[in-house]
């Protein structure tokens, strides 16, 4: 097996290498002078299992084609079977049409990496509007989910607190995680006018004085969901709010926004490398790896 990486993910990709004691071969990449992209192997891989490893996030757009060129690549040069490990698959928001006109980019991105890898293995995408992968991908891929490292992460470390989601999307993390480790949950009701502005209710109202809250969600982009809900937080007096995401990406400026907004701790699992990063994914992506199929 060769773990092949493009330029995101590489700590894990090196973990995960190092502990199922295969070959890390970085891919050079690079640009021609008019910009066209350039990829190469740097091993042979005729006849091997290769494992491109590498989150589309930082530059999604620019991550899809450097997955699909490596796949496709390695094909050409003989592979005998290439599994892409995305632990974050950008463009599933976009899992519906929701003004008219517009291309759902989940659906489209599925027919291209389907082209293109054999196997999938993700964390926790966000495909609300899909029944299941196989609406979107047309070969096995693999919807892995974090809650259980979340789950244990929040038992170690908090005591007596309440989890909470900013939204009913949410619900599959924080309800579940909550329901799983048996502490008391709540999912506010969130209205969102633009990427920087958020509306967020709590619909069921249950005490928050004085307790430690954790907010639980999928993604941190902007920070404004979170922002959101802090603000509503902090004004039902929670003691302390920590921020727990799967994926984590904070653009523009987002983790000096969330810390002013009063969220005093963020962790990440290190599905998108970040220094937030405290929950490891490694150990599922082995496990994933190794099953036959
Ligand atoms: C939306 O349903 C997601 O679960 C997140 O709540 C959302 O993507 C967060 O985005 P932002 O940080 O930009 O508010």
């Amino acid at each position: 097996m060769i773990i092949a990486t493009f330029g995101n993910s590489v700590l894990l990709a090196k973990n995960i290498a190092r502990k199922l004691k295969a070959r890390h071969s970085p891919l050079t990449i690079s640009q021609f002078p008019d910009g066209d992209l350039y990829l190469k192997y740097n091993i042979d891989v005729k006849g091997e299992v290769v494992v491109i490893v590498g989150s589309m996030q930082p530059n999604p757009t620019e991550s899809l084609i450097k997955i699909i060129f490596a796949a496709e690549a390695a094909k050409d040069l003989g592979a005998r079977k290439v599994i892409l490990v995305s632990p974050y698959l950008a463009f599933m928001r976009q899992d519906g049409r929701f003004n008219p006109g517009e291309a759902v980019s989940s659906k489209i991105v599925g027919k291209l990496l389907s082209d293109s890898v054999d196997k999938i293995i993700t964390f926790d995408p966000h495909i609300h509007r899909w029944k299941s992968m196989k609406d979107i991908f047309s070969i096995p891929a693999v919807k892995l989910t974090t809650n259980g490292l979340i789950g244990k992460y929040i038992q170690k470390n908090y005591h007596g607190e309440i989890v909470t989601g900013p939204d009913w999307e949410s619900s599959q993390w924080a309800k579940r995680i909550a329901d799983h480790i048996r502490v008391p949950v709540t999912i506010f009701r969130k209205k969102r006018f633009s990427p920087w502005k958020v509306q967020a209710k709590m619909v069921t109202p249950i005490p928050i004085a004085g307790k430690d809250v954790i907010i639980v969600d999928d993604i941190i982009s902007t920070g404004h969901t979170m922002m959101e809900v802090a603000k509503q937080l902090r004004r039902m007096n929670a003691k302390s709010i920590t921020a727990i995401v799967v994926h984590g990406m904070f653009v523009g400026g987002a983790i000096s926004k969330l810390k002013k907004a009063g969220i005093k701790r963020i962790i990440t699992t290190n599905c998108i490398e970040h220094p937030s990063n405290e929950i490891d994914v490694v150990p599922l992506i082995i496990k994933e790896l190794q099953q036959k199929k």
